[in-house]
């Protein structure tokens, strides 16, 4: 991923320094001065538990915002099922990111559950995996599957098959909960093999605003079901079940858990999924503050939106190409995708300044985006959804969800030209189930694990120096 992100990238920003140096300086400026902290926790969550499997004691995150309770002597613990043992992990992650809480793990040859007395409402269910061998039991003989509810999250799962270099896995769901209704989520060595075993090293669970993903910004709960008949929509009930598979501030860094808006989501670079971006440019303005008239300032922190990619400033060139991202997920499911947008260039500021056409999946989503139309004004976020099916192809496990931007025709935009500055994607339940296949061997993990904060900065800014050279040259 890295060498691709590279290849593409690197000499397709040296063009766009003429015309976006202004905002690439205000960006390197940026990543000098960590922000970290600067978005302001603007929802307070019922509940947030963050449990540390396998450990009697409790541990605090790196960078301090989360403190991981033991599970030993912990109310959640079924005691009245097999027993399940505490291990603690043989080696630990490589790497310069948050070590917690892969230093111990909750295991089993059996069934084991958890049970969680929560308020009713949606919630997010973050469980943290770290690929390595406990109690010198074989890595690779850890297949479990994973209820929550009625729902299962994951079938026939091995951490070895999922894991990236840092072998460790993070996979969020959202779930609803019921009045009156203990969540359990229970882990369970899958049956067809003889020894298998479950285990889990961290579990978190944090209460979502109503309606964060199930309503949309106009208050209703259909969104538009690309690839059907026209005006057939998609209904996303609480009785659906989300899985989180990509989580994306366009055109801005990786921002860490901390740093989101009380929800601890983690937002990753968009670079790994860029496809077609000659020549982009990335607009960035950090002081200029949102204005939130159409959406919660909670939907995502403000770094999202005061960070986009457009498509560059030769227009010949933006009318002959797609700004396309492309994201591998696993075939036969439903997805959401929601599209984040906010326009915060001076010269964007009025109904057909930058109008576009949004394909996804190679469905066409948009005809004439117009953010300043959706918003009502220039500097207000909104964001978007649409709902794709990737069906069953020819045995392929995984396809390629894309999102395509293209200028609409020269007679309707002042600016040929696009915009986005994030994108969410989400797997929905398919009766019942999100689970997917094991990724092949050597193909990339669906999940996006919180990359070593640490070295995705020190990438971007290998990137932007190598601009900035060339600017005082
Ligand atoms: C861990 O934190 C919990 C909740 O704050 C507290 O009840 C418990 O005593 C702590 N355990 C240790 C070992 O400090
Ligand atoms: C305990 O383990 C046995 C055999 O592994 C299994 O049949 C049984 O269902 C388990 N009990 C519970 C409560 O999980
Ligand atoms: C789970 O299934 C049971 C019985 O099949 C049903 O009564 C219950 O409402 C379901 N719960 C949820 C959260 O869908
Ligand atoms: C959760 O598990 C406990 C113990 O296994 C069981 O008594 C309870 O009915 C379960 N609750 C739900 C909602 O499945
Ligand atoms: C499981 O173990 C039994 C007895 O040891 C053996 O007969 C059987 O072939 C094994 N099954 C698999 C799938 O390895
Ligand atoms: C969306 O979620 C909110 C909060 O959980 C709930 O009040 C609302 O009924 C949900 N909408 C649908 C269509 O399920
Ligand atoms: C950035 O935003 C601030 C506040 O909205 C504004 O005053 C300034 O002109 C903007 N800078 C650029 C380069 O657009
Ligand atoms: C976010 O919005 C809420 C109400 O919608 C408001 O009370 C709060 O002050 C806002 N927070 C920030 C940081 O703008
Ligand atoms: C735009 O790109 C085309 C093709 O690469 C080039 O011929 C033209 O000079 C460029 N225009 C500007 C204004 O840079
Ligand atoms: C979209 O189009 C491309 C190029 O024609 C093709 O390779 C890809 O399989 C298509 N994707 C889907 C989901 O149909
Ligand atoms: C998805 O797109 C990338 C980049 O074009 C390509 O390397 C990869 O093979 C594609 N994956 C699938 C499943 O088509
Ligand atoms: C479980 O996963 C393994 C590894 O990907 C695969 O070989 C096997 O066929 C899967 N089993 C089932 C029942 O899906």
């Amino acid at each position: 991923m890295d060498k691709i992100h590279h290849k593409y990238l690197l000499p397709n920003y040296i063009p766009t320094i003429l015309f976006t140096s202004i905002y690439i300086i205000i960006f390197f400026q940026h990543l000098c001065v960590p922000v970290a902290g600067a978005s302001p926790h603007v929802y307070t969550p019922t509940e947030t538990i963050f449990l540390y499997c396998g450990s009697s004691g409790n541990i605090t995150s790196q960078d301090g915002t989360r403190t991981w309770i033991g599970d030993i002597k912990s109310e959640y613990v079924q005691s009245q099922n097999n027993a399940s043992t505490p291990a603690k992990a043989s080696t630990q992650p490589s790497g310069g990111g948050d070590k917690t809480p892969y230093m111990w793990a909750r295991l089993s040859r059996s069934q084991f559950s958890y049970t969680f007395r929560l308020t009713p409402g949606q919630k997010f269910i973050r469980l943290y995996f770290y690929d390595t061998s406990y109690q010198n039991l074989d890595r690779s003989k850890a297949f479990f599957s994973v209820t929550a509810g009625n729902f299962t999250l994951l079938r026939n799962f091995s951490t070895s098959h999922a894991a990236d270099d840092s072998h460790t896995i993070f996979k969020e769901f959202c779930v609803n909960v019921q009045e009156n209704q203990n969540l359990n989520i229970t882990f369970s060595p899958s049956q067809e093999y003889n020894d298998s075993y479950a285990f889990i090293n961290g579990i978190e669970i944090v209460s979502m605003p109503p309606g964060l993903y199930n309503t949309t910004v106009t208050g209703e709960t259909e969104v538009p079901f690309l690839g059907q008949a026209p005006g057939v929509q998609f209904s996303l009930s609480n009785s659906n079940a989300l899985e989180m598979v990509y989580r994306v501030n366009v055109g801005g860094n990786y921002i860490s858990a901390g740093d989101d808006t009380s929800m601890y989501r983690t937002w990753s670079d968009d670079v790994s999924y860029l496809t077609e971006a000659y020549p982009s440019a990335l607009p960035v303005n950090l002081s200029f503050q949102p204005t939130f008239s159409m959406i919660h300032n909670y939907s995502a922190p403000v770094e999202v939106y005061q960070t986009a990619r457009t498509m560059g400033t030769n227009t010949t060139v933006n009318e002959k190409y797609w700004l396309t991202w492309e994201f591998p997920v696993d075939s036969a499911f439903t997805y959401l995708v929601r599209l984040h947008f906010c326009e915060f260039q001076p010269e964007i500021t009025v109904i057909g300044s930058r109008v576009f056409e949004i394909n996804i999946a190679n469905q066409t989503a948009e005809k004439h985006a117009d953010v300043i139309g959706w918003g009502g004004g220039s500097g207000v976020p909104v964001y978007m959804d649409y709902a794709v099916m990737m069906g069953s192809k020819a045995n392929q496990k995984k396809q390629n969800l894309s999102i395509a931007l293209h200028p609409a025709p020269a007679y309707m935009t002042n600016y040929p030209d696009a915009i986005l500055n994030g994108v969410e994607i989400f797997k929905v339940d398919s009766s019942g189930s999100l689970a997917g296949p094991n990724p092949d061997p050597q193909t990339t993990p669906t999940t996006v694990a919180p990359p070593t904060s640490g070295n995705n900065r020190s990438n971007n800014r290998k990137i932007i120096i190598a601009v900035v050279v060339c600017v005082i040259q």
